[in-house]
């Protein structure tokens, strides 16, 4: 079983802290790997929209979202975490989501990610980690994912963890482990369910598609539609197959 995992941020404090509690529970068997923000995809979208336009090989950052894309594909589960930052998640975070405005369902959405899990990992001092999940959420929903785990959690401490009450530390812990194990429990060699928000998206998406493609054969989008079979029969939540490991979690 394959995991990605994405960290808005590179500084070991709670949200670190929070996510390796999370990945616990599949360290011993599972293939792992991590982008830390900013530092595996360090550069702003500067909106040339060549990677819609073009392709996203044209993308002035193509070697960092190459790399990062090819490892979500291939991802079983896909963990993203981040601390609040002012009610949102993190500046390097948006960054990457921005890359990857090209990979929404009005674009081109990777049929691999329908039928993906995702789990999103997010905590604040106060308040804001609600809102920066749904960030991030806003996002994978968009690139196709319908199963999606959130944690979040307001310390309303000291931002230091060693300087948690012991209560409030277990209770985080308990409340991780619980989505955690949630996760490891899943058989990863069955796509997981696509939902009717996420069909009726992909519906709307459709018909915006035909009618582009229809209008111009050569628009990239267009052309990405019709060749996946999808402005015919296809459908990418019947054939979620591919990109998957093979391996089972249980
Ligand atoms: C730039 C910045 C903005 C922040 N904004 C918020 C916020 O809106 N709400 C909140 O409760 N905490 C906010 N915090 C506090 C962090 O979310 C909190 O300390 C968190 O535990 C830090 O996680 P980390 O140890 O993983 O970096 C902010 C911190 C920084 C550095």
């Amino acid at each position: 079983m394959n995991i990605t995992v994405i960290n808005g941020t590179e500084k070991h404090g709670v949200t670190h802290r929070l996510k390796e509690i999370f990945l616990a529970e599949f360290k011993d068997r599972e293939d792992i790997t991590e982008y830390d923000l900013p530092k595996d995809c360090p550069n702003f979208c500067n909106g040339c929209v060549s990677c819609t336009l073009k392709g996203e090989n044209t993308c002035k950052d193509a070697e960092y979202i190459g790399k990062i894309d090819q490892s979500l594909l291939r991802a079983d589960l896909i963990v993203m975490t981040s601390p609040a930052y002012v009610f949102h998640a993190t500046g390097a975070m948006k960054v990457l989501l921005d890359h990857f405005a090209y990979r929404w369902m009005p674009h081109r959405p990777a049929s691999e990610m329908f039928g993906k899990r995702a789990v999103i990992i997010t905590q604040c001092l106060g308040a804001g980690a609600k809102s920066a999940a749904r960030d991030i959420k806003h996002s994978l929903s968009w690139w196709g994912i319908s199963k999606i785990g959130i944690f979040t959690s307001a310390l309303q401490s000291n931002i230091l963890w060693e300087k948690l009450s012991q209560k409030k530390q277990a209770q985080l812990t308990r409340k991780i482990k619980k989505l955690s194990r949630k996760f490891a429990h899943i058989d990863y060699t069955k796509p997981a369910h696509t939902n009717l928000i996420t069909k009726i998206k992909f519906s709307c998406c459709r018909m915006m598609q035909q009618s582009l493609h229809k209008n111009d054969p050569a628009y990239l989008d267009g052309k990405y539609w019709a060749e996946q079979g999808w402005l015919g029969e296809v459908r990418p939540w019947k054939n979620t197959d591919a990109g998957r490991s093979g391996n089972t979690a249980q």
